[in-house]
């Protein structure tokens, strides 16, 4: 990672913000869970990447419902995941996941559980929905 963060670092400017998707707990046997992605995290507080963004789950533990949260999960079911790893690095942390609402976004970010909001489907049904 640190090789390839460098290399982006080489082939843009340094105002250029880089963030990286990282998966906080992968939710099968033998995989990352949230105190090794915590490490990583803070082992990415000196390569200059401006902020991680935090996920769970992988493809191999997708019908659990994190990966791409389905109807059944409810509102902001991965934030705690972020909340987690925010806890654990210096890096600002944004958090993902079945964020419908502006209200559920602020609350969130009022509570200082996540730094930035980051938006998937929401942004296909509305992409108007940040204004
Ligand atoms: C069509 C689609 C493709 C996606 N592709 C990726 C991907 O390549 N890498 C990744 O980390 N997450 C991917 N995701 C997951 C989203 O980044 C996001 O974490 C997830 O959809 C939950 O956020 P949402 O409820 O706002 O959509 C994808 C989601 C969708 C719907």
């Amino acid at each position: 990672m640190r090789e390839v963060i460098a290399a982006i670092q080489q082939a843009t400017s340094p105002d250029f913000p880089i963030v990286v998707r990282l998966s906080a707990d992968e939710l099968v046997p033998g995989g990352l869970t949230v105190p090794d992605t915590a490490a990583i995290a803070r082992a990415l507080e000196d390569t200059g990447v401006a902020a991680v963004d935090v996920s769970s789950s992988n493809y191999a533990s997708f019908d659990q419902g994190y990966l791409i949260p389905p109807m059944a999960q409810p509102d902001g079911v991965v934030l705690p995941y972020a909340k987690a790893i925010k806890e654990a690095t210096s890096l600002p942390v944004m958090g993902v996941g079945k964020i419908r609402t502006p209200e559920l976004a602020a609350r969130t970010l009022a509570a200082g559980g996540v730094d930035f909001i980051a938006l998937g489907r929401t942004l296909l049904a509305d992409p108007d929905w940040p204004r």
